[in-house]
């Protein structure tokens, strides 16, 4: 897809990979309109974007209602979706069962199915919708989806039954979707990040991030924002890259813990 004028869709756009994505987009020209739930950071990043090329919406991925009305917005201000990028995203971790052998409550296992699997399918199914609406391009090509996963959905650690059930099912929707949005010239592609320096994994321990960092082979040191921000580009400009998943992992192959 040739990325010029074109408007993007970012979620979780406020923090870590989804800010450096919005922030690599809006500096190649691309409109972008963030959605997520965090209001104050949204607006800090307005500011430096301008108004007039970026748009923040509050946005709760789980919310029907809250999906539509984001990208109904985002075509009143800017006529047209072309990529969506879905980076909003929770990272629980829980055991099956806690210390004392309880069994770890079902909402903390359901909201992170909620967030990460159901968000991502109900704000790409919005989007296609509204890709649709595209004239296509000389390739035929209306749209481009990337959702993003993680390594945790080949290799989950202990703790993260949760969070890897939510991103392999990101994986395993990424075929059927492109499957699906062929007819209409849209593309779906898949990102598994390993070890990322994001607020996210910057918050754990530095003990548990030196840990993660071990078992990456090279180069030996957490994933840059920016690295993942310019494979959402590549994949957006490389008509040939659809229905697939890309690990994004410095080789890293998680262990039990
Ligand atoms: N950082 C890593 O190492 C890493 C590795 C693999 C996968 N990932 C995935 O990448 C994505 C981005 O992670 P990050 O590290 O940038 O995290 P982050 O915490 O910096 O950003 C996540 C953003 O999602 C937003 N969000 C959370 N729930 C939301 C909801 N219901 N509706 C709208 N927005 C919501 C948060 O407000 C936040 O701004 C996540 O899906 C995460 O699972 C991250």
């Amino acid at each position: 897809m040739n990325i010029e004028n074109k408007v993007a869709v970012v979620t979780g756009g406020a923090s870590g990979l989804g800010r450096a994505t919005s922030s690599a987009l809006s500096k190649r020209g691309i409109k972008v309109v963030i959605l997520d739930l965090n209001a104050e950071q949204g607006q800090t990043l307005m500011d430096e974007f301008g108004s007039d090329r970026a748009c923040f919406i509050t946005t709760d991925v789980t919310d029907e209602a809250s999906v539509q009305n984001a990208f109904e917005k985002a075509l009143e201000q800017f006529k047209r979706v072309d990529i969506c990028i879905n980076c909003a995203g929770i990272a629980p971790a829980k055991k099956v069962l806690n210390k004392e052998s309880k069994a770890q409550a079902l909402s903390a296992f359901s909201l992170a199915i909620q967030i990460n699997l159901i968000g991502s399918f109900n704000v790409a199914r919005v989007a296609a919708e509204k890709m649709a609406l595209n004239t296509p391009d000389n390739n035929g090509e209306r749209g481009v989806i990337i959702n993003t996963a993680s390594v945790a959905a080949y290799d989950g650690q202990m703790g993260q039954t949760a969070y890897a059930a939510s991103k392999g099912g990101i994986v395993a929707m990424t075929l059927p979707m492109a499957r699906d949005l062929a007819s209409t010239g849209i593309r779906v592609n898949t990102i598994a990040p390993g070890i990322m320096g994001t607020p996210m994994l910057l918050a754990m321990p530095e003990k548990v991030q030196n840990a993660l960092v071990e078992n990456i082979q090279f180069p030996k040191r957490m994933g840059q924002p920016d690295e993942f921000a310019s494979l959402c580009i590549h994949i957006t400009q490389n008509a040939y890259i659809n229905g697939e998943t890309i690990r994004l992992d410095g080789a890293i192959r998680m262990p039990a813990r």
